[in-house]
């Protein structure tokens, strides 16, 4: 090459939740059953979308070609219109104006990272969803600068650290919470929002919070949003529909723009998001087109309901025969569909000594965890019990940013015995 056409943040890119998923399928080939616990994708594990969601889907799509087409880049007024009508129905307020929709999360992410000053940074969780990690990083070319969240403390985060960090560091210009978090499982409770709200007061940050799980907190009540406290603040909200309906395949989210006013660099900034999203065209109109539909519904609920049941028994029943290990430790999530289980260095010796189920699982074991440095031995753990019982796990160190080793598996399963299956072929290899 003529010169380097390599981004400078390019090697900040990672994502080993499907990263895992290439040595999985090598040792599938092998004849080993794989059981993935590495994807949060309820579609993928099993779960039904009702039947009555399925014929709202359906019947837009018979019913005219319009949901074939483009749609207006923000979205369509439709969906806006409903969302900010729900909002205000719980007294928050959010004109339509100010909802911008986007191809998933997955791609808000991306934009809203990458329009950002490049030296303007973002502080988030440790451990955090690695899109924004990554992504945070890759834009500021170096890595990403986080607080950590606490396993002593429910996985809460000490706030105080989080303003001294802001204090000393002044290319500190936003903050971001994972709220229910993924992988922890933390609901942020009122009072620790409203100090992330002072801390932005104080030194005139702007705020994200990632809320893609916010129907999913097993007490409804232990939820409370960002976009109702911020109070000034500039805030940024993502929901979206894959986890909720869930949806994945829709490839549909959106974010909230609060006070896009109040500072006028926040404004320019939202613009040109816009812009940015404007030059894509729009995002996908379908699932736009049914979300008033699906999510108005008196089903909905329920149907919500459900699935926050089931989750809270999963936890519990992870729980009662994880937390029964010495060298796991978890702590009860409270809402989304992850646990994080986190592990004791020693358990990495009990771990080698397990071996693999086959020597050609052995050899490819060998291969692939050759250079991971010792350091993210919840990796080697992680590889290590794939090999040996074909659960499939991600490693929190290099899947999530994460300073406390551990692993997360999902809450999806919808097989009472399959789950319980899984949870004793963990502990059984945890010796
Ligand atoms: C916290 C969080 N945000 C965003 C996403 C991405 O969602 P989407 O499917 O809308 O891209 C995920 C997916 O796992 C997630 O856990």
């Amino acid at each position: 090459m003529r010169g380097t056409i390599v981004h400078p943040g390019a090697g900040e890119l990672h994502y080993e939740i499907r990263g895992i998923v290439d040595f999985a399928r090598e040792l599938e080939k092998t004849g080993l059953t794989i059981t993935w616990e590495n994807i949060g994708d309820p579609v993928a594990k099993g779960e039904q979308v009702p039947q009555w969601i399925r014929d709202v889907v359906a019947e837009e799509a018979k019913k005219s070609s319009s949901s074939y087409g483009y749609s207006p880049t923000n979205g369509l007024a439709s969906a806006r219109e409903f969302i900010a009508a729900d909002r205000s129905k719980q007294g928050t307020y959010l004109p339509p104006k100010d909802i911008l929709f986007f191809n998933g999360l997955g791609d808000a992410i991306n934009k809203v990272y990458t329009w950002l000053n490049p030296r303007a940074r973002v502080l988030g969780p440790d451990p955090a969803y690695p899109t924004h990690s990554s992504v945070e990083a890759a834009h500021g070319h170096s890595g990403h600068l986080t607080y950590r969240l606490d396993p002593k403390r429910d996985w809460q985060p000490d706030v105080d650290d989080v303003r001294r960090q802001v204090a000393e560091n002044p290319s500190i210009a936003g903050l971001l919470l994972v709220n229910p978090g993924n992988p922890t499982g933390t609901v942020y409770p009122k009072a620790v929002l409203e100090k992330f709200v002072d801390i932005a007061k104080e030194f005139k940050l702007f705020l994200i919070a990632d809320e893609i799980y916010a129907n999913l907190t097993y007490d409804k009540a232990d939820f409370v949003s960002l976009g109702a406290l911020a109070d000034g603040v500039p805030t940024l909200i993502m929901r979206g529909l894959s986890k909720e309906v869930p949806w994945p395949g829709s490839r549909c989210g959106w974010v909230e723009f609060y006070n896009r006013t109040s500072d006028p660099e926040f404004d320019a900034y939202i613009r040109s998001l816009e812009e940015a999203k404007m030059t894509e065209v729009c995002s996908t109109t379908l699932p736009q087109a049914v979300l008033p539909a699906i999510l108005g519904d008196r089903r909905y609920e329920q149907h919500l309901e459900r699935r926050r049941q089931k989750y809270a028994r999963r936890a519990t029943q992870a729980i009662e025969i994880l937390n029964a290990h010495p060298m796991l430790q978890v702590v009860q999530p409270k809402g989304a569909f992850y646990l994080a289980v986190i592990l004791d260095r020693q358990i990495l010796d009990q771990a080698m000594s397990k071996g693999a189920v086959n020597p050609e699982v052995r050899l490819l074991l060998n291969k692939t965890i050759l250079g991971v440095p010792n350091h993210n031995f919840d990796k080697h753990f992680c590889y290590q019990l794939l090999a040996a019982t074909g659960v499939c796990t991600v490693p929190l160190t290099t899947g999530f940013n994460s300073s406390t080793p551990g692993f997360r598996m999902t809450l999806l399963e919808s097989d009472d015995k399959t789950f319980n299956d899984t949870l004793h072929a963990i502990y059984q290899f945890c010796g």
